[in-house]
Formats: C-alpha cells, sequence, structure tokens
C-alpha cells in the first residue's frame, strides 16, 4: 500500500531516489515508512521569539506536527540523534527534565546519546526510563542501554536501528562512568549477527560525530541510512542536504529542533529501496499541541518559582550602585532621551512582561540592565528603575560622568550592539541598518 504524505509546512531540500543493490529480501508486502528525525535541539523547549524568521521549533509545535503526520501515515519511525541537552545550569537541568517528558509523551522510537546529554551525568540519563535510549558503542556505569532496537510493523516490515558515537566528543579519559568503544568494530560485530538473527528489512544508523566521520559509515555493510547529530556551537550553521551514496543515504538535523526532518522509504516489488527527503520547518504555521501548551506552562512556572526563590538571597547582598540609570541621564540629554524612549530599547521590558517572560533569567540578560551583574536588575520589585535596555548597556555606567560631565564619555557604545544582536536573537543585524533607527 502507499501512504500519502501531508506536508504540514514543507521546506524541501531535495527529492532523491537511490537504489539499494545488495537488498534482495524475502517477499513481505510493505508500505513506506516515514523516518522522522530530531536532533540537537540543546534544551530548547520553545523559541524565544526574539525574530520572526529564527521563530521556528519547540516542543508544542514539535507534538502538533507530530500528530498530524501521524494521523495520515501508518509506518512512522520517529529518532533522534542526541545532544538534546546544553547547560550545566538549574535552568538547563530544569529544560531537560521537560524535554525528556515531551519525548516520552511525543512516543520516540529511538534516542540515542550525544556528548552534550552527559552534562548531568550517568543518573540521569538512567532516571529517564521512558526514554526509549540507545547505543549500540556507549557504556554508562549504573544503567543498560540496549545496544540496538527492533521495531516490527503491522505489515510485516522490519527495521533494526543501530547507533555510533565518536569516542573523541566524549569526556572518558579517568573516568570509569562511561565508556565508548571504537564504533566500526562494535558495529561490524554487531549488524552481522542482527542480519543473521533477525533479517531486519532496513537497518537504520544513528550516529553522533562530525559530518565527515557520520558519511564515512555509509561504507559500514549492511546499513541503509545513517542520520548524524552533533553540534559543537548553537550557533552553527548544520548543512542539512543529504548525501547519497551507493544507494544508501546520509542526512543530519538542523539545529535547536527547529525542523523536523522526513526520510520517506519506499520498497518496491524486487526488493529495492528508494527515498524522499524533506526539512519541515516548524514555524508559525504548525499548530501548538495543547497538551505541550500545558507541559511548558508548567516548566514556565518553575522558572517563575525559581526567580522568586533567588529574590531572598539577592537582597540580602544589595550591592553598590553602578547604573545612574536613564531618568538620571535625561535630565541633562532630553532630546536624546527622547529618541530612546521611543524606541524598542526603551520598551524591552514591557516586550517581556506581554509574553509572561519578565522571570525568566535567559529573556532578562538582554531585555534589562545589568541583570545577574553587580548592581544591575534584580527585578521589577527591587530595581525598577532599571528595565529596557538603557542609556548604560551601551554607553557604560554614567555616575561619574552624571557627576562631572565631560566629554569623551561613553565612545566605545558601538561595540555593545553584538552582546544582544546575535546570530540566534537578531539574524539580520548590521550596525548599518539597525544605527539609524535609534540614532539620538
Ligand atoms: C542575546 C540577547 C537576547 C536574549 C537572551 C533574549 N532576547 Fe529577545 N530580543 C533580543 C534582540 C536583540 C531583539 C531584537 C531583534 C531584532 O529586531 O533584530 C529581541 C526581540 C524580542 C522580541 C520581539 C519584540 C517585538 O516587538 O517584535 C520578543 C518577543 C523577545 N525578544 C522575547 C524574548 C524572550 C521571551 C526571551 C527569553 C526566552 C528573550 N527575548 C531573550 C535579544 C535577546
Ligand atoms: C543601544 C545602545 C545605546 C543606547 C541604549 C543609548 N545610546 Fe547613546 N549612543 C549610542 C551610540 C552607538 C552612539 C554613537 C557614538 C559614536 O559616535 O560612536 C551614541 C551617542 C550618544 C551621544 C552623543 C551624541 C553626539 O552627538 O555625539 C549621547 C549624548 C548619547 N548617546 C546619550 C544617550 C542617552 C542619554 C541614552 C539613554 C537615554 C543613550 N544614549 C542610549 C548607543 C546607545
Ligand atoms: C549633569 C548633566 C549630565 C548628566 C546627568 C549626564 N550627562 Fe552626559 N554629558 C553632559 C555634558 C555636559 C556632556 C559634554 C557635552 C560636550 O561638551 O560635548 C555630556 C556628554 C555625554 C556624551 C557624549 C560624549 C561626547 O564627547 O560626545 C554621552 C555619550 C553622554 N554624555 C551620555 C550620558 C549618559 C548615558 C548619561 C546617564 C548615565 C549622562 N550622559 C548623564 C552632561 C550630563
Ligand atoms: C542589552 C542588549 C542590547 C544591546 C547591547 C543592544 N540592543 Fe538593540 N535591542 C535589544 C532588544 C532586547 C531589542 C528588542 C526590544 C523589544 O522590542 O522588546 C532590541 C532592538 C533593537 C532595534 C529595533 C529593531 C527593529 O527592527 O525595530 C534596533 C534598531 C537596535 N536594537 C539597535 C541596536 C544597536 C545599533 C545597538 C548597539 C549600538 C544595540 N541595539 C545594542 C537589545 C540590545
Amino acid at each position: 500500500m502507499k501512504n500519502e504524505l501531508t506536508i504540514v509546512s514543507g521546506l524541501i531540500l531535495g527529492l532523491i531516489i537511490a537504489i539499494s543493490p545488495d537488498m534482495a529480501r524475502t517477499e513481505v508486502k510493505r508500505g513506506d515508512l516515514l523516518i522522522i528525525y530530531s536532533g540537537s535541539t540543546l534544551g530548547e523547549l520553545k523559541p524565544c521569539g526574539c525574530d520572526k524568521e529564527e521563530d521556528q521549533g519547540g516542543i508544542e509545535r514539535r507534538m502538533g506536527y507530530l500528530k498530524t503526520v501521524r494521523s495520515s501515515t501508518k509506518n512512522t519511525l520517529l529518532v533522534d540523534t542526541g545532544d538534546g541537552f546544553k547547560a550545566p545550569t538549574k535552568q538547563g537541568k530544569l529544560k531537560a527534565e521537560y524535554l525528556m517528558k515531551s519525548m516520552v509523551n511525543m512516543k520516540y522510537d529511538a534516542v540515542t546519546l550525544g556528548d552534550k546529554d552527559m552534562v548531568y551525568g550517568n543518573k540521569f540519563i538512567g532516571e529517564m526510563k521512558n526514554i526509549p535510549w540507545v547505543s549500540s558503542n556507549i557504556e554508562l556505569k549504573g544503567s543498560s542501554l540496549p545496544k540496538y532496537i527492533i521495531k516490527n510493523y503491522e505489515d510485516g516490515l522490519k527495521v533494526v536501528i543501530v547507533t555510533a558515537a565518536d569516542p573523541h566528543l566524549f569526556y572518558t579519559k579517568d573516568s570509569s562512568d562511561i565508556k565508548v568503544r571504537g564504533p566500526l568494530e562494535v558495529l561490524n560485530k554487531l549488524i552481522d549477527e542482527l542480519k543473521e538473527k533477525e533479517k531486519p528489512h532496513l537497518i537504520v544508523l544513528l550516529s553522533h560525530m562530525k559530518k565527515e566521520q557520520g558519511i564515512k559509515l555509509l561504507d559500514v555493510e549492511g546499513v541503509n541510512i545513517v542520520i548524524n547529530g552533533h553540534i559543537e556551537d548553537e550557533e552553527d550553521i548544520i548543512d542539512m542536504k543529504p548525501v547519497i551514496k551507493n544507494g544508501k543515504v546520509f542526512v543530519q538535523p538542523g539545529p535547536r529542533g527547529q525542523k523536523m526532518g522526513e526520510l520517506k522509504v519506499t520498497f518496491d516489488s524486487d526488493g529495492k529501496i528508494s527515498f524522499t527527503h524533506q526539512m519541515v520547518k516548524l514555524d508559525s504555521h504548525v499548530k501548538f499541541d495543547p497538551e505541550m501548551v500545558e507541559l511548558y506552562d508548567k516548566y514556565n512556572q518553575k522558572i517563575e518559582a525559581l526567580f522568586f526563590a533567588s529574590l531572598a538571597a539577592k537582597r540580602k547582598n544589595k550591592n553598590s550602585k553602578v547604573f545612574a540609570t536613564e531618568t538620571t541621564c535625561a535630565g541633562c540629554h532630553p532630546d536624546e532621551h527622547k529618541v530612546w524612549s521611543e524606541s524598542r530599547h526603551g520598551r524591552a521590558y514591557n516586550t517581556l512582561v506581554k509574553v509572561n517572560k519578565s522571570f525568566d533569567p535567559e529573556c532578562l540578560i538582554c531585555h534589562t540592565v545589568g541583570f545577574d551583574k553587580p548592581g544591575g536588575f534584580v527585578s521589577e520589585i527591587d530595581t525598577p528603575n532599571l528595565k529596557n535596555v538603557q542609556c548604560e548597556v551601551c554607553h557604560g555606567s554614567g555616575i561619574k560622568h552624571a557627576e562631572s560631565p565631560q566629554p569623551g564619555f561613553g565612545k566605545k557604545a558601538k561595540d555593545a550592539c553584538k552582546m544582544c544582536h546575535v546570530k540566534n536573537h537578531s539574524p539580520k543585524f548590521n550596525f548599518n541598518d539597525y544605527w539609524p533607527k535609534i540614532r539620538h
């Protein structure tokens, strides 16, 4: 039977057809298989919304997309190539927990480990019992990771998932908690055994390594598909164009869960396999799933609670005054102040209030003055005069200048832009285009 794909919102990267010569299979009538893949989510539960173009991804849309696809596709395989987590902070860990909760609800078939997934240790991985972790060459002390996963479909299709992590990416030196074996020797042996014992129709390899190395895995005997993840830095540009070699295909997910990869596998009657590939943007065309909206809201409430809990400690070590604040500057620079207060910098805090994020440290850092720094923004109640992107964010502390004004103050303001106008939050930033909008 043939399944028609519903493309929720398509960014078609390429249609590819490949023929697999060594795939003479037992005759089973099989339908197509749609492999859906993600990876390198880096804890991004929801996009920040700073920029329209970058407003893609998030668990609310991911689930909305999955439900739509599953309602119209019989055989699906949902996999993740790792690096779901990011920062070794309290907030980072909370995000990791909620990402895992969402992925359990999304019913992933296989999730492999990336180097960034080790930031909270083995125990954290071990506790996520409902996640279908799999790793052919990683051994974690204290938890038993399956080396492969088999998925049997109603129409007789049998798919095996194996994995390969690059040992060099993992911190294993002097550590007895994690062992990463050479992937090739492990795979060659394992795939031989699986072919003999399980006779799968398709072998999917999830790898976690640099692209050039991942592509080499297409040479591994028996593997039909390599889905590779790994990201050095969240601003890395990932090449999502598939690579085809000897009737096999190599693909990679993009960063931060912004897009979902779709690889459709079609089997024809002589056992030949062909592939169709596309990346689906999880942008505003994709509906939020109500169950995930609720889950995200719970996360948000936890962040709010942490924020208010942290205030007590911050209030105790009340530190010295570092910023004069915009109202002081206004006294002597009324024209500049007027321009500023009408600019978006002058209402950047309110933006956070509007999206219910005025308690999230990950947002306050760019939408206020000196958040988390000595003398900087604490909360709207404690430091109401340090809201927004004020004069001193760019010109530097002006207390001394306000007392005895001198020409030449704050000349380096131009250099400040790049602290906040970074790729993921302001991809179109260019001083020559942006400065005229706030010139004063
Ligand atoms: C690294 C700095 C940075 C961080 C962190 C940051 N923002 Fe922003 N935000 C910006 C910049 C810069 C812009 C303006 C982008 C542009 O127009 O080029 C912006 C714009 C926005 C806008 C659009 C306002 C409008 O009127 O269009 C929203 C909404 C927003 N941010 C919300 C958030 C939220 C929510 C968070 C936390 C999850 C966050 N921001 C974290 C820098 C940041
Ligand atoms: C987003 C960063 C930013 C903010 C916020 C900002 N400025 Fe500026 N300001 C600049 C830059 C950049 C220049 C140009 C400096 C240069 O020539 O390199 C400048 C120039 C100035 C000048 C010199 C004008 C001239 O004619 O030479 C004054 C005075 C000034 N700003 C005051 C203020 C005051 C007061 C505020 C707050 C009400 C403010 N600025 C907010 C970035 C900023
Ligand atoms: C008591 C009045 C006063 C206050 C308060 C004050 N300034 Fe000034 N500012 C001046 C004077 C006077 C100059 C020098 C103008 C000149 O001679 O060119 C100046 C110059 C500047 C310049 C331009 C330097 C140059 O040589 O072009 C900047 C930028 C600036 N101020 C920013 C600020 C900021 C930001 C604040 C608030 C933190 C602030 N000022 C507060 C009076 C003040
Ligand atoms: C502390 C972080 C920060 C710094 C530093 C900063 N910005 Fe911004 N900028 C923001 C945020 C946040 C917004 C979005 C405010 C909003 O709408 O809520 C923004 C918005 C803007 C906008 C409005 C964009 C639009 O399309 O209307 C311009 C223009 C801009 N910034 C220029 C600059 C320039 C030029 C500099 C350096 C001189 C600079 N910014 C430095 C945080 C910053």
